[in-house]
């Protein structure tokens, strides 16, 4: 690369180009240095985050962000897309033999519209679509009110069954016969057991439907033989690429081959523009990186680690969401100690460990307020941490959330919560 001398860049009136970060723009210069050592210092247990690798991060920061390249490989409406062919038809390839799938289409910009996509594919407004109840585990675009997905189609709902809380394969079945929904949307944000696609394909036949598997949450855990694969059973499999995954953020849609052009020409033109080329080359990165023998290893870890954290909190007094995990993320019933999510989840953060408060099934609370708190351990994995660490921080979680926001107990865990990350550090 010809990078331009300073006098001829001056000259030029060109020397923006060149100008370092933290001298353009030191306010986000300094957000940015803050943000990595607060995830440096931080103990971080959402379920839908995880630590990119700096191949990834490199991707996301390259010169494909300037790149305008409507269309797909082969087929552009602008000029200059040769090196955006290559990237963009590497990262399809690997998609598909990643999840073994028929066809991939690796443009969505998130989770979100790659449920779009695959709704404005196959289905008119006012269709019938049965998705999982948001309150029970479910994602808003499987139908959710406030969506689109709730906007322009008719929803009804199945869930988990209050006894175990498990998803009721029987109801289920019987809201489809009911309803006759045109797709049955299957996959969570907030489910701790294994789905059973198989069974979920048998109802959508028995009644006509089409169906959706959304893997957005274990998609890791699917490409590594660790959770059964939607693929041989769903029209549409989705997914976002940066949970469990350890990708950029964003998503992709795999289907069979009969819907690929219906399917690529709803992502563009259909709901999106122009692909984020640097974004699509931080997939094809992360998908190598998945296809390897330690990213398998590493979702075996991410699934032994879900367990543990699990089981050791449940050793501390708390209820765990339908007993325990089969995946990455597990709800804890932080109320059955009288503690709402939403304080339960401003405790652990002042403490330097992060949660997101959630509802679990049959919530007396309200979304904002929440009885639980959703707990995954992909991060904390991808920076080394293993079973004596879990067993470490439910000991953490369960004195900061006994104390109830006591603050000398909060200064004193967040003084073991650094040690335990200085052990681990990611960037
Ligand atoms: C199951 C599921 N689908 C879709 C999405 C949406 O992804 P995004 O936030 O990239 O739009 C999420 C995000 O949390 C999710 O959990």
């Amino acid at each position: 690369m010809t990078i331009l001398n300073d006098e001829r860049l001056a000259a030029t009136g060109h020397d923006f180009l060149h100008r370092p970060l933290a001298e353009v723009d030191p306010e986000i210069a300094q957000a940015i240095e803050t943000e990595t050592r607060r995830q440096n210092d931080t103990v971080e247990l959402i379920a839908s985050e995880n630590h990119v690798s700096k191949a990834v991060l490199t991707a996301m920061g390259s010169v494909f962000t300037n790149k305008y390249a409507e269309g797909y490989p082969g087929k552009r409406y602008y000029g200059g897309c040769g090196p955006t062919d290559v990237v963009e038809t590497i990262a399809i390839q690997r998609a598909k033999e990643l999840f073994g799938a028929e066809h991939a289409n690796v443009q969505p910009h998130s989770g979100s519209q790659a449920n779009m996509s695959v709704y404005f594919a196959m289905l008119k407004p006012g269709d019938t679509i049965m998705g999982m109840d948001l309150s029970h585990g479910g994602h808003l675009t499987h139908g959710h009110p406030l969506s689109y997905s709730g906007r322009d189609f008719k929803v009804v709902a199945y869930g988990v069954r209050k006894e175990d809380e498990l998803i009721d394969y029987d109801e289920m079945q019987r809201i489809a016969e009911e309803a006759q929904p045109r797709m049955i949307i299957c996959g969570a944000s907030a489910y701790s057991r294994v789905i059973d696609f198989k069974r979920i394909r048998e109802i959508a036949d028995g009644v006509g439907a089409l169906m959706m598997a959304d893997i957005a949450h274990i998609a890791g855990l699917v490409v590594t033989g660790h959770h059964p694969s939607p693929v041989p059973y769903a029209d549409f499999v989705t997914t976002t690429t940066h949970k469990t995954l350890r990708g950029p953020r964003a998503g992709l849609v795999l289907c069979k081959e009969k819907y690929a052009k219906d399917l690529d020409r709803s992502v563009f033109p259909g709901v999106q523009g122009g692909p984020l080329v640097h974004i699509v080359a931080a997939k094809a990165v992360a998908l190598k990186e998945a296809l390897s023998a330690e990213f398998k290893e590493y979702q075996g870890q991410v699934a032994r680690n879900a367990k543990t954290l699990a089981q050791a909190v449940a050793n501390t007094g708390f209820r765990i969401v339908s007993g325990g995990t089969d995946n990455h993320l597990f709800m804890t019933d932080v109320f059955s100690k009288g503690i709402t999510g939403k304080d339960g989840q401003n405790m652990l953060e002042a403490a330097n460990i992060t949660v997101n408060k959630n509802t679990i099934p049959f919530d007396q609370n309200k979304p904002m307020v929440a009885s639980g708190i959703r707990i995954g351990t992909p991060a904390v994995t991808t920076r080394g941490m293993r079973e004596a660490d879990m067993q470490t921080l439910a000991t953490l979680i369960a004195r900061v959330l006994d104390a109830k926001g006591d603050a000398g107990v909060i200064a004193e865990v967040k003084h073991d919560v650094k040690e335990l990350c200085d052990r681990f550090p990611i960037y």
